[in-house]
């Protein structure tokens, strides 16, 4: 078992390069199994899910094959199952998208069910809905799903929420089927726009990813020899942007995309930070008390979920009272319970959270219960007065590529331990 041990009350200063999206990658490596060829993906997140993907491909008779540490290349001419086990699912959620990719090339697949970060209930009720609208039958039973469809059709489909991976995986599935496909109420996450961008690199014809629908018309085949590279990561620029908010630093974050940061810059600069845009990097700076404010979190472009347990951190420190409202998940305050061991004064029920903003967090030996949940603990242990231990870091492992290693550069000083 790894832990961090980090000792704290560090301002953060310097620059920092971001890695391609993983919720990105962990939906395009999937999208690889839609064409029977060679693709080779640029600016690939060197994480953990990405691996277990890139595992999974493998065990479906896909060639993967790293170049370098960001470049992968993937054969996926001659599979040889359809079947991805339950034993490599359910170690992570994007395991979903393997359904839609396989449905679509291969028409009659067994998919174990996802596991994921425990965020509350996690439905793909909107998944199957949309699986079955294009004519596949589905099947559960033993923790698995059974798809079957021999002619998928174009359809439309309205979504009764807006879901990530309910919108990538109708894509997934209906590139391929014959005919046009309509999806309304979609979500509009920049992954979302860089799956369809990648798709239509390799030969599909979707329309309108970014916005509330999108037209999906059917082709016969998708063509390999295309490179793509994979956008940088929303999530991992927020993350840094907050951590230099919650530190009163200055960080320079570089490869990033401005725009796909609007709503986190509002509550950045509401709460008294600076933002400073380059075209692709973004400074970020602070001095002085932080000032309170609300946040509720919301489909893009509203203030993303995954960024919601990162900015709980600066208002724990905040000059006075903020209340986040989380409209996403049902359980993603569980990082309040440790940041109240660092002395933060927080009240967390239901969905909302009232944090009465103290002077500083104490180091304390705290647990990470999710992948957001340890990026944010990792910076209240970075901003704390004394050493903190943090541990599951396995979680933070999953979606950040050499988090110690990029905060260490800005100043922090964290070490990772082996523990027996
Ligand atoms: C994606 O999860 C992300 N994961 C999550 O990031 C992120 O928190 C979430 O989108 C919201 O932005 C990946 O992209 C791999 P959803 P996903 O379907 O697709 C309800 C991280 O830390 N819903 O958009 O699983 C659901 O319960 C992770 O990187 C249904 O009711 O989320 C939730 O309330 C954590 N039925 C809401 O919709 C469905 O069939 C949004 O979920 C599907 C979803």
């Amino acid at each position: 078992m790894e832990k961090f041990i980090i000792h704290g009350d560090t301002r953060l200063v310097g620059e920092v390069e971001i890695s391609g999206a993983k919720n990105a990658a962990v939906a395009i490596l999937p999208a690889t199994l839609l064409i029977d060829g060679i693709t080779t993906l640029e600016n690939v997140p060197n994480i953990s899910d990405v691996k277990i993907i890139c595992k999974i491909l493998t065990s479906l008779g896909a060639m993967v094959n790293w170049t370098n540490e960001h470049t992968v290349v993937v054969d996926t001419r001659h599979l040889t199952s359809t079947h991805a086990p339950l034993e490599m699912t359910s170690k992570f959620r994007a395991s979903y998208y393997l359904l839609g990719a396989l449905l679509g090339r291969c028409k009659d697949v067994q998919v174990g069910l996802p596991g994921g970060c425990n965020l509350g209930a996690r439905p793909i009720d909107q998944h199957i809905k949309g699986f079955e609208s294009l004519g596949a039958t589905v099947y559960y039973g033993h923790g698995q799903i059974t798809a079957n469809a021999h002619n998928l059709a174009g359809s439309t489909i309205y979504f009764d929420v807006v879901s990530v991976g309910a919108t990538i995986n109708l894509i997934l599935a209906s590139v391929l089927a014959k005919g046009t496909t309509v999806l309304n109420s979609v979500a509009k996450e920049p992954h979302i726009v860089d799956v369809a961008n990648f798709l239509n690199t390799v030969g599909a014809d979707i329309r309108g990813a970014g916005t509330d629908v999108i037209k999906i018309n059917g082709v016969s085949k998708l063509s390999g020899n295309h490179t793509y590279s994979i956008v940088p990561d929303q999530i991992e620029t927020g993350t840094f942007m907050t951590a230099a908010l919650a530190s009163k630093g200055d960080i320079l974050i570089k490869n990033c995309i401005y725009e796909h940061m609007d709503s986190l810059s509002a509550k950045i600069i509401e709460m008294g930070g600076n933002i400073e845009n380059f075209g692709d990097s973004i400074r970020v700076s602070c001095t002085g008390k932080l000032h309170p404010t609300n946040i509720k979190t919301l489909p893009y472009p509203g203030f993303p979920t995954d960024l919601q347990p990162q900015i709980g951190v600066a208002l724990s420190i905040a000059d006075g009272t903020s209340i986040i409202n989380e409209s996403i998940w049902d359980s993603r305050f569980q990082y309040t319970n440790e940041l109240i061991k660092m002395g933060a004064k927080i009240t967390a029920q239901g969905k909302t959270a009232i944090f009465e903003g103290v002077d500083n967090l104490i180091g304390a030996p705290i647990y990470a219960s999710d992948l957001r949940a340890g990026a944010a603990l990792l910076i209240a242990g970075i901003i704390a007065k004394g050493t903190s231990e943090l541990y599951n870091i396995h979680y933070i492992d999953r979606g950040y590529e050499k988090i110690e290693d990029k905060f260490s550069k800005l100043g922090a000083k964290i070490e990772r331990v082996n523990e027996e």
